[in-house]
């Protein structure tokens, strides 16, 4: 792909996803599960264009919403309700309202008092709402903390006790269905065996709520396989399927997938404009048009993003490459070898496709970026950039006379 034609075309910085790519890993994904019935539900925080969505519908793929945002967007880009699911650990009840009302496959509960909430919205409306509860097994996922979500001491899930609970609430309930169990302990998770473990203390609840004539049909095992940034080893999705199968011996259940990353961050890269080179007494720095209100992962999370310098090819030395943004956190990428730089060189940031773009911002009132697909070798727009009319378009003249 020649980017310096696409620079010329379309401005920098921009996002470009490969839709071959994405479709590549969503094959492999539901291939690795084909001995069961088994759904994808994409996690749509990963990266929600519409265009995306729609790609991702018209390969059978689910979607996993947390929020009635998502889910517009996902019903937007011509997702079937029967295969939307709703999660999140703070559902308001106008969005649970609105779940309803659009007839999703289930809502994942994260508490009791999310449940009498939701069980009330039913009877207001006089529905019957498909639930599924989303379990904390408490295992170590081993990932960064802020992406850690299968332990006690995080918000997310119910313990399996209370779970039980609920289920023969639920059960008993005139407006409640349950029909999943839910867990999704981390993300970028590269030690699939604790995704095991969970799998199996999920399993024996399902056993456990088979008994009480409680008909799980969906066992959902979340997202979180970890995908290659530098030199980190995938995870084998044979042996992550076997895991999971071996866990549900005896049981009829579907697999529901909730997969983010996995399908789209290394089908995206971020592409940006070299400005500035400087230097002081201690480092180099290289200056680019795009920011941490672009792609928020290295500042956020200290994540390491492969990077390209497209054309240079002269001795190379260590640098930061930094963005505009007026903050010593905004960072790119630190203590890189690269080659020296001219204004108007163009850096390639690699696996930008998942978190990339769906955590931009306007921070600094920096225009978001427009965002490219390519797919059998044709690009084309699917986001515009922003204008500084669109960014203040909502904001009201409070200084009017
Ligand atoms: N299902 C649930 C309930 C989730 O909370 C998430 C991600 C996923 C599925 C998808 O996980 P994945 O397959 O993408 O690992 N912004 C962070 C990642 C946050 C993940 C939040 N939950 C990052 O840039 O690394």
């Amino acid at each position: 792909m020649d980017y310096f034609k696409l620079a010329k075309e379309y401005n920098t910085p921009f996002y470009i996803y490969d839709f071959d790519k994405i479709k590549e890993r969503f094959t492999m994904l539901k291939d690795a599960f084909k001995a069961r019935k088994s759904q994808i539900f994409y996690a749509v925080k990963a990266n929600s264009n519409l265009s995306v969505l729609k790609f991702l519908a018209s390969l059978d793929s689910g979607f996993d919403c947390v929020s009635a945002g998502e889910i517009y967007r996902a019903l937007k880009a011509g997702a079937k309700n029967y295969k939307i699911i709703f999660s999140g650990v703070g559902k308001g009840a106008d969005e649970l309202k609105y779940a309803l009302e659009q007839n999703i496959l289930y809502i994942n509960l994260e508490s009791q008092e999310e449940m009498l909430l939701l069980e009330q919205i039913a009877k207001e409306n006089q529905k019957v709402a498909r639930i599924s509860i989303r379990v904390n097994p408490n295992v170590d996922a081993k990932t960064h903390p802020y992406i850690s979500t299968g332990l006690h001491e995080n918000k997310f899930g119910v313990d399996i006790e209370n779970a039980k609970k609920m289920y023969i609430y639920a059960k008993n309930s005139a407006y409640l269905e349950p029909v999943g169990v839910h867990f999704h302990i981390g993300s970028q998770i590269l030690d699939i065996s604790s995704i095991h473990e969970a799998s199996i203390i999920v399993a024996k609840l399902v056993r456990e709520l088979l008994a009480l004539k409680i008909n799980i049909k969906f066992f959902d095992i979340g997202g979180g396989l970890g995908v290659c940034y530098k030199d980190e080893q995938e995870p084998s999705l044979y042996d992550y399927a076997q895991g999971i199968l071996s866990s549900l011996h005896g049981l009829d259940v579907c697999i529901g997938m909730e997969p983010g990353r996995f399908l789209v961050a290394n089908a995206g890269e971020f592409v940006t404009k070299v400005l500035y080179e400087k230097f002081n007494e201690k480092k180099r720095f290289v200056i680019v048009d795009g920011a941490m209100n672009d792609l928020l992962r290295p500042s956020l999370y200290s994540a390491y993003h492969e990077i390209e310098l497209l054309g240079a090819n002269s001795e190379e030395s260590l640098c930061d490459i930094v963005g505009g943004v007026c903050e010593s956190g905004d960072f790119l990428a630190k203590d890189r070898s690269l080659a020296k730089t001219q204004a108007g060189d163009l850096i390639v940031v690699k696996s930008a496709g998942a978190y990339g773009f769906s955590m931009s911002s306007n921070y600094n009132s920096r225009n978001r970026v427009c965002e490219l697909a390519q797919e059998n070798g044709v690009v084309r727009m699917i986001r515009k950039r922003e204008s500084y009319e669109e960014q203040v378009a909502l904001e009201l003249e409070y200084l009017k006379e």
